[in-house]
């Protein structure tokens, strides 16, 4: 992949890349297609990373079918699919971490310990074997896409992140290889979180600034569903991911809600004038 890299970047081709663990849904799409839509060279990794992964998380469980994922990848613009072996990415004596400080053991990380460090060391290694012009992330994960760019800025990295917007279901619920073992009536209950999020921003455009009752009004909403407990709802300064007490600004709204053992993670950014 390093070497397949080199070789284009010495021809002057601009590489997109799209880092997945695969189990590729329309929103990984969506990230190939602008990929396709925007660079020279598309490239597409496919690698279910063990070091994002807590003790008792899906790892094992994480759901792999390379055959279906070349496809699709393919079908929507990729010229490279780069799918490692973990023995390749994390040979024995593998030692060295990426710690983005402050963001990393708030809302997710907070629920996660160890999840960003392990998000940031994999998307730094990617990046050095790919070396893209431009690298495409989901505002799915609005804290990781915020890491990302953060260690880019600090590890001067000569590449651009770009940040496309959530893909979602009909029903409003956000894609994610984690929905596709749900039941009808469980799809239905997952869209709370994103009802909740829709509501609290329809009550910011009402007027509300204070971001407690919007917090409450979300909690309530989604404690309707039996099978949703929420995990954290927050209200954040979209740049710095600070709490705040009054709104203003972009702020971002995030929320993380547990149905069984499936985590759901939403959230929506708002101009607060
Ligand atoms: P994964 O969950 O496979 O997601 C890969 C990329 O797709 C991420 O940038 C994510 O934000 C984006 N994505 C996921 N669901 C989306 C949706 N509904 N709409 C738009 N984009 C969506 O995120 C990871 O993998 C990993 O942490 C990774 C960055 C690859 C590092 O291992």
């Amino acid at each position: 992949m390093a070497s397949t890299a080199t070789a284009l970047r010495r021809k002057g081709k601009r590489i997109g890349f799209v880092p997945t663990m695969g189990a590729l849904h329309d929103g990984h799409l969506s990230l190939i297609r602008a990929a396709r839509r925007e660079t020279h060279v598309v490239v597409v990794s496919i690698f279910v990373n063990p070091l994002q992964f807590g003790p008792g998380e899906d790892y094992e469980r994480y759901p792999r079918d390379l055959k279906r994922d070349l496809n699709l990848a393919k079908a929507a613009g990729a010229d490279i699919v780069f799918a490692p072996h973990v023995n390749q990415i994390y040979p024995p004596g593998f030692r060295t971490h990426v710690e983005v400080e402050g963001f990393s053991d708030q809302l997710e990380g907070a629920a996660r310990p160890g999840h960003f460090r392990g998000v940031a060391t994999i998307v730094t290694k990617l990046f050095h074997l790919v070396q893209p012009t431009v690298a495409y992330v989901g505002q799915k994960d609005y804290q990781q896409a915020v890491i990302i760019q953060q260690l880019v800025k600090d590890l001067d990295f000569s590449m651009t992140i770009r940040v496309l917007p959530i893909a979602r279901e009909p029903g409003g619920l956000a894609m994610s290889s984690r929905n596709t073992s749900f039941t009808a009536d469980e799809r239905r209950q997952a869209t709370v979180l994103s009802r909740a999020l829709q509501l609290a921003k329809a009550r910011i455009r009402d007027g509300e600034r204070d971001p407690q009752r919007l917090i409450d009004v979300m909690r309530q909403l989604i404690m309707q569903e039996p099978s949703c407990l929420v995990g954290y709802l927050a209200i954040v300064n979209a740049k710095t991911l600070e709490p705040l007490t009054r709104l203003s600004g972009r702020v971002a709204i995030l929320g993380a809600v547990s149905m069984g053992s499936t985590r759901l993670i939403d959230n929506v950014l708002v101009d607060v004038s």
